[in-house]
């Protein structure tokens, strides 16, 4: 039986990572350490909680006496690392929270595993999930490698870029298994509805304006979670210790063509006539520092490990819709308490 630490394993995609992981493989016994932020809902993994080789610990990354005593009693065998603050307007707020989950939690994690695997680290594996934003902007042309310099200009990029700096540091001078992989914009169910898509699905359903920044041409390649949740499956069993992999949909969308499929999908769903909400649609002021455009070249992935996207977009974004629509619940409970304060305050004067 091995021993694998998730961390994060309550947030969007960390619960589709758990699930898959918890019943893929009844030999590992899966750690899901998740410190229950406003993004981490322990209903995301209703259907694994009562599972065997599932444990769930509730805990802080930013607490070190804490991992390395959990480190010390588990003895893990490998480590998926995708706990993170991961929202860009909230880091715009308040960047300090940011740096101390997203790097010195990191790096936290990084010191338990050098501690508790400094004898061998054979077999082991450190893996940091990351994100292509490290990568800056593009213009219309071109994509993301893994030899792409880092270039960041979110708080929330920086943040992930700088852990990633030292996931890479403590490969090189401790010999640290380490692997990390830059992902593009995730989508699916359970989702924290600030991000673009259920964000967008909540307030279409509720006949709420849709606020689009700037003039909504900045461009994202969307990836179904299930998808991420298979290449991060491979990289962590496959990949070679020191190694990078970018991962991405090759499904590029202006966020206003996206929210105008979303519209059209919600309206047939909802049995509005066609085109109804196109009118929620509200031109707001940009983000600042607004990446215009993420692209990713995914051919390492591809030659390497056979990894390729296998959801289709129009299928993924059809049960993506229908997910939320039948879990009101999971919505009403996400979006109580906390989620009204950051709505009217990222909103209520746009
Ligand atoms: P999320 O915000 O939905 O979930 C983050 C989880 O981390 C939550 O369950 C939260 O409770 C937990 N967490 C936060 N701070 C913690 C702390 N101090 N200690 C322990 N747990 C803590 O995020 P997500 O969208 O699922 O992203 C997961 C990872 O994937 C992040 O590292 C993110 O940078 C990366 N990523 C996300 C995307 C995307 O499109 N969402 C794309 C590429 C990479
Ligand atoms: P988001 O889901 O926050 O992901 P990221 O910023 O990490 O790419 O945003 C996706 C795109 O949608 C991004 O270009 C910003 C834009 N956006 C809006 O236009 N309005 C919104 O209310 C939100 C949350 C995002």
């Amino acid at each position: 039986m091995k021993n694998i630490l998730i961390t994060g394993g309550a947030g969007f995609i960390g619960s589709h990572v758990v699930r898959l992981f918890v019943n893929k493989y009844p030999d590992y016994h899966i750690f899901n350490l998740d410190k229950l932020t406003y993004a981490g809902n322990l209903e995301n993994l209703a259907d694994v909680c009562d599972k065997p080789n599932y444990t769930f610990v509730k805990g802080d990354i930013e607490d070190l006496g804490f991992v390395m005593e959990l480190f010390r009693k588990y003895r893990f065998d490998g480590v998926i690392h995708l706990a993170a603050e991961s929202h860009v307007d909230r880091s715009i707020e308040d960047p300090m929270t940011f740096i101390h989950t997203n790097v010195l939690g990191t790096v936290h994690l990084l010191n338990a595993a050098r501690e508790i695997w400094k004898d061998s680290a054979d077999g082991k594996k450190f893996y940091q999930i990351s994100t292509d934003e490290v990568y800056g902007a593009l213009g219309d042309t071109g994509s993301f490698s893994e030899t792409t310099p880092y270039n960041p200009h979110s708080p929330y990029s920086a943040a992930k870029a700088s852990a990633d700096h030292f996931v890479r540091a403590y490969h090189d001078t401790y010999k640290l298994p380490t692997v990390i992989s830059n992902c593009s914009n995730n989508y699916g169910p359970n989702q924290f509805p600030e991000k673009l898509i259920p964000l967008f699905i909540n307030n279409i359903k509720n006949n709420k304006p849709l606020p689009v920044y700037g003039k909504g041409l900045n461009v994202r390649d969307w990836l179904y979670v299930e998808d991420h949740a298979e290449a991060i499956d491979l990289i962590f069993h496959h990949a070679v210790p020191g190694s990078t992999y970018n991962i991405g949909g090759n499904n590029e969308w202006k966020n206003i063509d996206l929210i105008k499929k979303l519209i059209e999908i919600m309206d047939r769903k909802l049995g509005r006539p066609e085109g109804e909400s196109l009118k929620l649609i509200t031109y707001v002021t940009d983000r600042a520092g607004h990446d215009f455009r993420y692209a990713i070249d995914a051919s390492k992935v591809k030659e390497d490990l056979g990894w390729m996207p296998k959801v289709k977009f129009d299928e993924g974004f059809e049960k993506t819709v229908d997910w939320y629509l039948a879990n009101e619940e999971w919505f009403n409970h996400v979006t109580s308490g906390e989620y009204a304060e950051y709505y009217e305050k990222m909103y209520g004067n746009r």
